[in-house]
C-alpha cells in the first residue's frame, strides 16, 4: 500500500474562486504511473507559511505518507512560500529535482525559471513541490518519476512499482 499526500497551496482555490485541477492532475497521473494499491490524501489549503508547515508534518509524521506532491506557490509573488515550508520541515534537500524540472520546463515556458520548486526529505517521505499550473504537472512529473521509486527505496519507504507500458523507473543494479 503506497500513501501519497496531495497538498494543494492556493488562496483561489481554498476561498472557492476556482475549482482545483492541478491536485486532481497529480492524483490521475500517479494512478496511471503506479501499480502498487495506493491511498491519497488531498488536502487543499491557503499559501499560509505555518499552516503548510502543520499540513506537511500531519502528512509525513501522522499519515506517515510515502510520497507528499505540493502544487502551486512556487514562484516569486510574495504570498509563495511552499519552498521555504519544505525547508523547514525535511531532513534534508534534494535539489537535483527541482533543477530537473526547470531544465525540462523551460521547453515548454520561457517563465519556467520563476518557480522555485525543490524536493526533500522528512523521515520516510519524499517531498516534492510542483508548480500551480495544471498544465505543469505532467511536464515536471514525467520527468522526475523515473527516480523517484529508488529515492524511496533508499530511505526504507514501500517498494513502489510502475506501470511499465506508461513509464520506465531507474533502480541501478546492487553491485
Ligand atoms: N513549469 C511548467 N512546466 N509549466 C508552466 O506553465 N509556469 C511557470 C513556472 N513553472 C510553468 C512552470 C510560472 S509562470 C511560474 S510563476 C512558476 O512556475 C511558479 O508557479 P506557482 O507559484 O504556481 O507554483
Amino acid at each position: 500500500m503506497i500513501k501519497i499526500g496531495i497538498l494543494v497551496l492556493s488562496d483561489r482555490a481554498s476561498s472557492g474562486i476556482y475549482e482545483d485541477k492541478s491536485g486532481v492532475e497529480i492524483e490521475k497521473i500517479l494512478d496511471s504511473y503506479i501499480k502498487n494499491e495506493k491511498k491519497f490524501y488531498y488536502e487543499l489549503i491557503p499559501d499560509e507559511y505555518d499552516l503548510i508547515i502543520e499540513k506537511l508534518i500531519y502528512l509525513t509524521d501522522e499519515v506517515k505518507c510515502d510520497l507528499i506532491f505540493t502544487t502551486g506557490g512556487t514562484g516569486p509573488a510574495l504570498r509563495d512560500v511552499t519552498p521555504e515550508a519544505t525547508q523547514a520541515v525535511c531532513d534534508k534537500m534534494l535539489p537535483g529535482f527541482g533543477e530537473l524540472m526547470r531544465a525540462k520546463s523551460l521547453e515548454y515556458v520561457p517563465t519556467a525559471i520563476l518557480s522555485r520548486q525543490s524536493a526533500g526529505i522528512k523521515g520516510k517521505s519524499l517531498i516534492v513541490n510542483l508548480p500551480g499550473n495544471p498544465k505543469a504537472i505532467k511536464e515536471c512529473l514525467e520527468p522526475i518519476f523515473p527516480a523517484i521509486p529508488y529515492c524511496v527505496d533508499l530511505i526504507d519507504g514501500a517498494y513502489i512499482e510502475n506501470n511499465e507500458e506508461i513509464i520506465s523507473v531507474f533502480r541501478p543494479k546492487k553491485k
